[in-house]
């Protein structure tokens, strides 16, 4: 079972295949891509435990040498200690011009290995395996690549496609299904931002989904990236539409930054609840109807997602703590903060001029809930 969503970014274009036992299919699908038949692969402790021997059979079998660097798990990895230290293990291994590098595993791996190929040698090709439903819906097409700063996440990096991307929905079974709900937080978001009937069907098929339908998953996999190359093959370099995919990330920054991005809160749960806060905003402020906002809320509750402040523990900063933390959004121009409001479930839009007073309140009512 194998679908192919399509990035169309001329001379930049790239497949994203999705489907099982790719792994150990990899050689195979590789080997159009290489000069010679050799590839480094930059991942982590946890996907090596789990995965690395199926990807260097699958690769051996068409005869590619494989070399791995395994890293430590985690966003604290995202740094430029581990970028200094993945570039060199490349140059190392004396990776060169024409030989490709493999990010294995989720968004920081696929973060990090990528902007390690971006910079090395000028760029060196490399191929995307995402190991995580969030990786594989969201970070690792697209060709956003890079590292965190102590001023802030994702500050340091560069625009830099992939060649390929290998979805393999069969690693997604070895998730906890903490981590699988947080990636299905930004699954919602694309039915959310941009197709109702994609969010309809997530509502009749997201249980089956969450338990292991493999069906299900390549198609919501499929869907996603659909949705996700649409948007990028418009505005690769976010100067436009692009924004949409920051869906419930304006609120969603705000409570990770205010959690330390600890455990308390992982991305796709932050998300979670910033999409259902922007629905809000978008009711109170008269764009939306209170019915599109409640199937929001139901949905993800249904799927036993975190979906209100009160689904964070420990203390959290007031509204206007919340609020300057917004304000140090990466989207923010002229110190406005950017929002994505919906008129509806299926059809958002980027808001530069929200009235703050209405985002202050719903925070209020929020945290007194709590
Ligand atoms: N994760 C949002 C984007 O790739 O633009």
């Amino acid at each position: 079972m194998k679908q192919t969503v399509h990035v169309d970014l001329g001379e930049r274009s790239y497949d994203i295949l999705i489907g099982t036992d790719l792994l150990a299919e990899a050689g195979t699908l590789i080997s159009p891509f290489l000069a010679r038949k050799r590839v480094a692969v930059i991942t982590d402790e946890t996907v090596a435990a789990l995965h690395l021997d199926a990807l260097v059979s699958g690769l051996s079998a068409a005869g590619i040498e494989a070399t791995a660097l395994t890293l430590p798990a985690g966003e604290a990895t995202k740094n430029w200690a581990e970028l200094q230290h993945s570039v060199e293990w490349l140059l190392d291994q004396r990776v060169e011009r024409d030989d490709m590098v493999i990010a294995f595993g989720g968004g920081v791996i696929g973060d990090l290995a990528g902007f390690a190929a971006a910079i090395l040698r000028r760029g060196v090709d490399f191929i995307q395996i995402p190991t995580t439903l969030l990786a594989q819906v969201d970070s690792s097409v697209g060709g956003k690549t890079g590292i965190n700063s102590p001023h802030g996440k994702n500050l340091v990096g560069a625009f830099y496609q992939p060649k390929l991307v290998l979805a393999d929905v069969g690693v997604l079974g070895t998730l906890a299904p903490r981590d699988f709900l947080a990636g299905y937080g930004e699954v919602v978001k694309y039915g959310l931002l941009g197709d109702a009937a994609f969010f309809t069907w997530l509502e009749d098929n997201g249980p089956d989904l969450a338990v292991g339908d493999v069906a299900k998953r390549i198609h919501a996999v499929q869907r996603s990236c659909q949705m996700k190359a649409d948007i990028v093959a418009r505005d690769e370099k976010e100067r436009g539409d692009r924004a949409l995919l920051n869906l419930g990330h304006t609120f969603g920054h705000a409570l990770e930054a205010a959690t330390g991005y600890s455990s308390r809160l992982l991305h796709g749960e932050g998300v979670a609840i910033g999409c259902a806060l922007a629905f809000q905003t978008s009711e109170a402020l008269g764009l939306c109807s209170q019915e599109a906002t409640s199937r929001v809320r139901q949905h993800l509750k249904t799927m036993g997602m975190k979906t209100d402040l009160s689904d964070i523990d420990g203390d959290l900063p007031d509204a206007d703590g919340l609020i300057e933390l917004m304000g140090q959004d990466k989207k923010v121009r002229d110190g406005k903060i950017a929002f994505i409001l919906a008129r509806e479930i299926g059809d958002s839009f980027v808001c530069r001029d929200v009235d703050m007073s209405v985002v202050r309140r719903i925070l209020q009512d929020a945290l007194r809930a709590r």
